[in-house]
Parts: C-alpha cells; sequence; structure tokens
C-alpha cells in the first residue's frame, strides 16, 4: 500500500515503526546507559527472553516501586508472576474465561456496536475514539464481569484515570513512577472496594457471569480468594481495555493512511482479520515488555548480570528482516504473519481472541455503515503518551453513509 501525504505535522504514530526500525538496527541486544536496562531488539531474542520464564522472571516487584494499594492488587495479576502460581492462577481464570465464553459474546458486542454507532447516526464527524474505540471494551469486559449497566460509568472512569498517561513523562524514570503509584492510589482503592463488594454480592447471589464462574473456579481443589478475583479484575480492566482501544484507532488510523486499504477490505471484507494483523505488527499498542535476569546469562554475545531489568521491543521485533519478509510495507495481505504483539510463551496474551473478535465486529460494522471513514486532518488527531501506550486519543472522523 502507498501512504498517503500527511496533512498536519508529522504523525506521532507514523513515527513509530521507523523508530523501532532504527533501535533494531543498533543491534540485537545493547545496554541503554540512560535507563540502566538492558534493550532486546531482534525477533529470535525477544521470542528466546520470552520463552524462558526461569531465566527471564515477569515478577518486577524488587526492581519497581511499592505502594501499598497497588500492592493488594498484584495477588490474582498473574501476568507479574512466574510458574507455579502463574501456571495454577491462569488455569483457573481459564476455566471461567473459554473459547465458548468468548465466541458466545459476539452477538452481544454487534449489538453494542450499533448501540454506539447509533448515537452518532445523526453527525458526519464524530470522534472514533469516544464513541467507539473507547466504550467498547470497557462495557464488554464490565458486562462479562456481571457489573450493572448503570454502574459501567464507574469502570470508565477509573480506565481514565489509570490509563490517561499524562502522569508519566516521555522517558520515566523510577520518581516518575512513584509519584504515578500515588497519584493513582485513591483510585485503586475505590476500585479494589467496588469489585470485592461485587464479588460477595455474586457469592450470595451467583449468576451465569465471569465473576460467579470465577468463584466456582477449582484446580486441585483449591480455589481463587476474592482479593485474587480482585487482582485478576483488575488485569482485565489495564490488559483488555485501553489495548483494544488502541487496536481500534490504530487500525482506522492505518487504513485512512494506507490508500487502497479500505477500498481492498470493502472489495473483499474476508481479508479483514488478516488486515487486523497487520495493524498489529504495525503498532503494538504495548511495544516493550519488562523482565527481570534471575541469574547471569549470556544475551547476543553480552553477560547479562542477574537482576537487571531487560526490556523486549515487540515493536522492533515486529520489523525484524530475518523473520518478515519487507517488514517495513504495511501489507494487510501478508500471511504468515508471527507477529509478537499479543507476547509469546506462557504469557501469551489471554485475550488475544476477545481483542480479535471485538476488532472484526466493530471495523466491519463501520464498513458496513459508512461508504467511507475518512481522518480529515491530522491536526486534530491526538496521541496518548508512546510511554504509556501506543494509540490514539482523539481520532476525528468525516463518514459518508451510503
Ligand atoms: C497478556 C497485549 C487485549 C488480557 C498480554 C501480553 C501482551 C498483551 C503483550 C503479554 C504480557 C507479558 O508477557 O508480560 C494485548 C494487546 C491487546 C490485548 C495488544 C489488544 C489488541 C487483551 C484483552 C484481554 C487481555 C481484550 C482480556 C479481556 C490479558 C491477560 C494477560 C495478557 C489476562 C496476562 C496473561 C498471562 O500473564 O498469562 N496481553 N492484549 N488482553 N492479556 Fe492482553
Amino acid at each position: 500500500m502507498t501512504s498517503k501525504q500527511l496533512k498536519g505535522p508529522v504523525v506521532l504514530l507514523e513515527d513509530m515503526p521507523d523508530r523501532w526500525q532504527r533501535l533494531r538496527q543498533a543491534g540485537p541486544v545493547r545496554y541503554e546507559e540512560s535507563q540502566g536496562v538492558w534493550q532486546v531488539l531482534d525477533y529470535a531474542n525477544v521470542a528466546a527472553v520470552l520463552a524462558d520464564p526461569a531465566t527471564y522472571s515477569s515478577d518486577l516487584s524488587s526492581l519497581a516501586p511499592t505502594q501499598e494499594d497497588f500492592e493488594t492488587f498484584r495477588q490474582g495479576n498473574f501476568v507479574g508472576m512466574d510458574p507455579p502460581e502463574h501456571r495454577r492462577l491462569r488455569a483457573l481464570v481459564s476455566q471461567a474465561f473459554t473459547p465458548r465464553v468468548v465466541q458466545g459474546l459476539a452477538p452481544r458486542i454487534e449489538a453494542l456496536c450499533a448501540q454506539l454507532l447509533d448515537a452518532v447516526a445523526d453527525r458526519d464527524r464524530f470522534d472514533l475514539v469516544d464513541a467507539l474505540a473507547y466504550p467498547l471494551p470497557i462495557i464488554v469486559i464490565a458486562e462479562l464481569l456481571g457489573v450493572p449497566p448503570e454502574e459501567h460509568r464507574l469502570f470508565q472512569e477509573w480506565a481514565s484515570v489509570l490509563f490517561g498517561g499524562d502522569l508519566l513523562g516521555e522517558s520515566p524514570d523510577m520518581a516518575d513512577l512513584e509519584r504515578a503509584l500515588e497519584a493513582i492510589a485513591p483510585t485503586i482503592r475505590e476500585m479494589n472496594g467496588y469489585v470485592l463488594g461485587h464479588i460477595r454480592n455474586r457469592r450470595a447471589h451467583p449468576g451465569d457471569d465471569l465473576t460467579s464462574q470465577l468463584i466456582a473456579a477449582e484446580v486441585d481443589g483449591v480455589r481463587l480468594e476474592d482479593q485474587q478475583i480482585v487482582g485478576f479484575v483488575a488485569l482485565l480492566l489495564v490488559a483488555g481495555h485501553v489495548t483494544t482501544t488502541a487496536l481500534l484507532g490504530n487500525a482506522v488510523v492505518t487504513f485512512d493512511r494506507y490508500s487502497g486499504t479500505d477500498a481492498a477490505l470493502r472489495a473483499d471484507p474476508d481479508r479483514l482479520p488478516l488486515a487486523i494483523e497487520e495493524v498489529l505488527r504495525w503498532l503494538p499498542p504495548f511495544p516493550e515488555l519488562g523482565r527481570r535476569v534471575t541469574r547471569p546469562v549470556v544475551l547476543g554475545g553480552h553477560e547479562l548480570p542477574a537482576d537487571t531489568l531487560v526490556m523486549v521491543h515487540l515493536g522492533a521485533a515486529n520489523r525484524d528482516p530475518a523473520r518478515f519478509e519487507a517488514p517495513e510495507v504495511f501489507d494487510v495481505t501478508r500471511h504468515p504473519n508471527p507477529h509478537l504483539t499479543f507476547g509469546h510463551g506462557i504469557h501469551f496474551c489471554f485475550g488475544a481472541p476477545l481483542a480479535r473478535l471485538e476488532a472484526r465486529i466493530a471495523l466491519r460494522m463501520l464498513q458496513e455503515r459508512f461508504r467511507s471513514v475518512a481522518v480529515p486532518s491530522y491536526e486534530d488527531v491526538t496521541y496518548q503518551n508512546p510511554a504509556a501506550i501506543v494509540a490514539v486519543r482523539q481520532l476525528p472522523v468525516e463518514v459518508v453513509r451510503p
């Protein structure tokens, strides 16, 4: 696909893939003096690190600042755990969050998309994030958990405090992180209290929602404790909301930016799933993942000491010519597309099927409802802090109805 001439300032999202490419060209593994971290930038080493949790731990608590309220969330939050605890918790939660449960959400996601787009039915210009990309995933998660509709708004409020990204600078240091944790502590406390109450309510009155199933799930005779369920709910909110919002916004931007994409997808809607994979490769919402080295190890010819922080760079790995043909080309027909945007190994994204399902339904509905969805001016597009997430914050679009 050829790239459209941009009208406005250089678009940040557009800069990211080149930035990652340049990073990768600096070498497969390198030490970043200013941050005191090892960066892993090529596909093979990124995959190797993610596949070896014994050497590269996901538990970063000894390297990160601590905050009391945040600590309560660490229980049940298995993305930051190693085996065997990780396996046990993931297995428990997997009982409730099965592929059938996810597939069963399709009609509800369709209805929600229709309802959200009906709300802008009389407008030719609207903000795609406000109208669709932001509310859709949060309502899906809240409904999944059995939260009553009148309380969905709470989830939206917490999500905006937790992921506004404004609390961090562009290259946050420890002090920034500590300040950010302090600032979000009251929100965390409020969420913790609310979710605990919801769990107690479901213990007394079970329904057919995920919360009730999490309460009942059992592995080796052991069940989840309330605080672990709260931690998992927080993880769902962190991992499942902003990332999906990002994917939807990034898809609309890239489809607009690479002229011909929209027409190609309308001519053959079955291509949409492959196009979504290419958006994921092109703009991973979380481009970097952290791991702690547990024992001295040699990686990419460098000796890494124990207890150092390693950042694996999914964005750079997704542009590795050793793994992708013409990685610098945005190609919606790319197949296979073994991007690492959902991670790799034991922590591979638990919600990937749900994110893909939401993206397919939402993007297809945009195509069905409108003859075109265009970004009239990139001057009006705003972006999230890329240190927090690679995504648009506001995306004014102009639509043409059939
Ligand atoms: C894990 C990305 C959507 C739930 C991960 C990881 C990545 C990721 C990179 C691995 C983290 C690591 O190894 O440290 C994404 C992206 C998404 C998305 C790009 C959307 C485009 C979702 C959704 C949910 C979800 C919709 C749930 C509703 C999770 C959970 C984990 C996880 C629970 C932890 C898995 C584990 O530690 O075993 N995600 N995610 N994600 N994701 Fe997603």
